[in-house]
């Protein structure tokens, strides 16, 4: 009896052994959530009956322990190194020129990997058991944080596979997840207590609190970066010792290669700048090592960093400056955002001098005055951000809160907020020349009616010598009125006539999407067309009606529904379909045409027929899904040029792969 339950646990934790590798290290998980839970239910109930086989390395032993007084320390068997730094590229080349000099070896072969932004720790496991974890301290002795390292998800309590080492040491970094740390910073915010500056100092807080259950139920990684001391043999290569981890159940960044070469490090570099603020957790640069461990050992140290490795970090992210002033502008639908005029300030790699903070509660929230210093985010293409007052740095005397206008700064219509919405409106409508211009811009667009040639610029002039007051009156502009705006000639003139031609001939959600119907965007446009058919049965649908609309809620319904009652938007539709507005027929397709049903597309990189839109509408007509990333579960993935890792994984996959023309012919059968 007692063996068999004995049995019973250790087949249980096994396989839990098993899905945790799955889903952490081959990020390939292989049953739902649901089943993992159940699972581990079964365990946790066979072991609370029988707390005699509680093994402290089952999975369920990660729920953290009791809470200690204090940290010991540890000294470490071999001191944790830092690294050398560099900005530049020049210095990228440099740091392997010298390292081809001093090693007497020719076409080096570096292992890159992206510097994780968190804490070193090492970990130690004995015949593949974790015994202890550490932080880095000061090199020499850092703390022994094994009860809360043993809490992360993603770290092993036992290895796995062949010729586990009987001592390892591992090294590598504990990080926050992008998600996890805005989810645990609302958690706190909801509970009033202090949240993170960012997912770095979240890291750190988490990995010294005395009590593992807080550390628990925190959103801590971990990827190893390296071995620290061992025993037995161990290939004499980075990247291979790394992969040799992973197969031991270890977690290890997909992200690492192996590459010879000058501008093969250098492109690494740039990929993975490009890639940075998708990726879902924070970098701030790129690490290389030299690939042999026999060159490593020829090349040395120098003070506290090797000779053989070197970081070579992205431009800052966030940076200090000074707000000199606020404007207040005015959006497509009325939205009055305030914008901090900066002293100029390099960051993020590009030097900028606006940024935005968003509306009256983050200014409130924030408690910026005028003549603030603040630190300034700069995160990829994202919008720069004020993301905090330096209160220490404030000087009263040269400082003003800052002034909400009550009307609109440019049309001075009355303001109005909305019950429960965060943002504060101007009333005019398209009375106002800060939305007109915005509601022209917008109906342009390339996602929209896609005019060539109507740019910002060029709407602000024709809006601004009232020559157009809604999209409808595009149409009628003449060529002279054209040419006679400054910096415009015959030439553009006819440019643009000619583009607007063009553009009438659209498709139905485009010309939907192009109304700027408020949350109405693509997808939603999209979803509408393909449910209505015509524009008329969308004008005439009813609230409850538009909500049988996938993706259309009660809110989204009501703009929707309204927008279509208002005289002005009945108007400016009505004109706009006389001025030849045109798309094709949509047609019904029955249950049995729906060839695609239950199939999932992918699409990747850019095409020269089709836009991205246009491709996914046709799919959707047809019964597909479209999804945003390559799974197991995706059936096609739509390749066009310069593809570049999600095609990639579906190659891995073995996955269909279609080119634009494929798909042509596809959609014309
Ligand atoms: S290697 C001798 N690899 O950066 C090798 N470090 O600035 C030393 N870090 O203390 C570390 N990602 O906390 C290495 N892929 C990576 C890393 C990495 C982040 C951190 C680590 C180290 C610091 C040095």
């Amino acid at each position: 009896m007692s063996m068999t339950i004995k049995t019973e646990i250790t087949t249980l934790s096994t396989l839990l052994e098993d899905y945790n590798y799955q889903y952490y290290v081959l990020d390939n998980p292989t049953v739902p959530d649901s089943e993992y839970d159940r699972v581990f239910q079964q365990l946790q109930k066979l072991e609370n009956e029988h707390p005699q086989y509680i093994s402290s390395n089952s999975p369920t032993q990660k729920v953290g322990g009791v809470a200690l007084s204090k940290f010991d320390q540890v000294t470490h068997q071999q001191p944790m190194l830092s690294l050398d730094n560099t900005f530049t590229e020049q210095g990228l080349s440099d740091f392997i020129d010298r390292a081809i000099e001093k090693s007497a070896t020719n076409d080096i072969a570096f292992c890159i990997e992206p510097k994780l932004d968190g804490l070193a720790v090492s970990i130690i496991y004995e015949d593949g058991i974790f015994i202890q974890a550490a932080t880095r301290g000061d090199g020499q002795t850092g703390e022994n944080v094994t009860e809360n390292v043993r809490t992360i998800a993603n770290i092993p309590l036992k290895l796995r596979g062949n010729n586990i080492p009987a001592y390892l040491e591992v090294r590598g970094e504990v990080f926050m997840p992008k998600a996890g740390f805005e989810k645990l910073n609302a958690r706190l915010q909801a509970a009033q207590e202090k949240s993170f500056v960012n997912p770095r100092n979240a890291a750190a807080g988490s990995l010294r609190q005395l009590d593992s259950k807080i550390a628990a139920s925190r959103p801590l990684s971990f990827y190893c970066y390296s071995v620290g001391v061992f025993s037995g043999d161990l290939a004499n290569s980075q990247y291979q010792r790394m992969q040799q981890l992973k197969e031991w159940g270890l977690p290890v960044s997909s992200e690492v290669q192996r590459v010879i070469g000058v501008s093969a490090c250098q492109k690494y570099y740039d990929d993975i700048l490009q890639k940075r603020t998708q990726l879902p957790y924070e970098i701030d640069g790129v690490v290389y090592k030299v690939d042999d461990i026999a060159i490593q050992d020829k090349l040395g140290f120098v003070a506290r960093a090797p000779r053989w490795a070197t970081a070579y970090k992205f431009p800052a992210e966030e940076a200090l400056t000074v707000i000199e002033n606020v404007e207040f502008q005015v959006g497509r639908t009325g939205a009055i955002t305030p914008v901090a005029k900066l002293a100029p300030v390099f960051v993020g790699g590009v030097t900028i001098s606006n940024a935005t903070l968003h509306n009256k509660d983050e200014i409130a929230r924030l408690d910026i005055h005028i003549g603030d210093h603040v630190v300034v985010r700069r995160a990829g293409d994202v919008i720069p951000q004020v993301a905090r007052v330096i209160l220490e740095k404030r000087q009263v005397e040269n400082c003003k809160p800052i002034k909400f206008p009550s009307h609109c700064p440019v049309c001075e219509s009355a303001l109005e907020r909305i019950e429960g919405e965060a943002t504060i409106r101007c009333t005019g409508g398209l009375y106002c020349a800060a939305q007109r211009k915005q509601a022209i811009k917008h109906f342009a667009s390339r996602k929209a009616l896609n005019v060539d040639g109507l740019g910002s610029k060029v709407v602000d002039l024709l809006v601004d010598h009232n020559m157009v007051k809604n999209p409808a009156q595009l149409f009628s502009l003449s060529e002279q009125q054209i040419a006679s705006l400054p910096r415009m000639g015959d030439i553009s003139a006819k440019k643009l006539i000619n583009s607007l031609q063009v553009s009438k001939k659209t498709t139905l959600s485009r010309f939907l999407y192009s109304l700027g119907i408020r949350e109405v965007g693509e997808a939603t446009a999209n979803n509408l067309a393909n449910h209505y058919k015509t524009i008329t049965a969308i004008q005439e649908a009813s609230i409850e009606d538009l909500q049988r609309v996938s993706d259309v809620g009660d809110i989204v319904a009501k703009h929707i529904y309204y927008f279509f009652r208002q005289e002005h938007n009945i108007e400016v539709i009505e004109q706009l379909l006389t001025q030849g507005i045109h798309w094709p027929e949509i047609a019904t397709v029955e249950e049995s045409e729906l060839s695609l049903l239950g199939q999932t597309f992918v699409i990747t990189g850019s095409f020269n027929k089709l836009s991205r839109a246009d491709i996914k509408s046709a799919l959707q007509t047809l019964g597909a899904k479209v999804a945003g990333s390559v799974s197991k579960k995706t059936t096609t993935v739509i390749a066009g040029e310069a593809a570049g890792s999600k095609l990639t994984k579906a190659e891995e996959l073995g996955i269909h792969i279609m080119d634009e023309a494929a798909l042509l012919s596809l959609l014309n059968q």
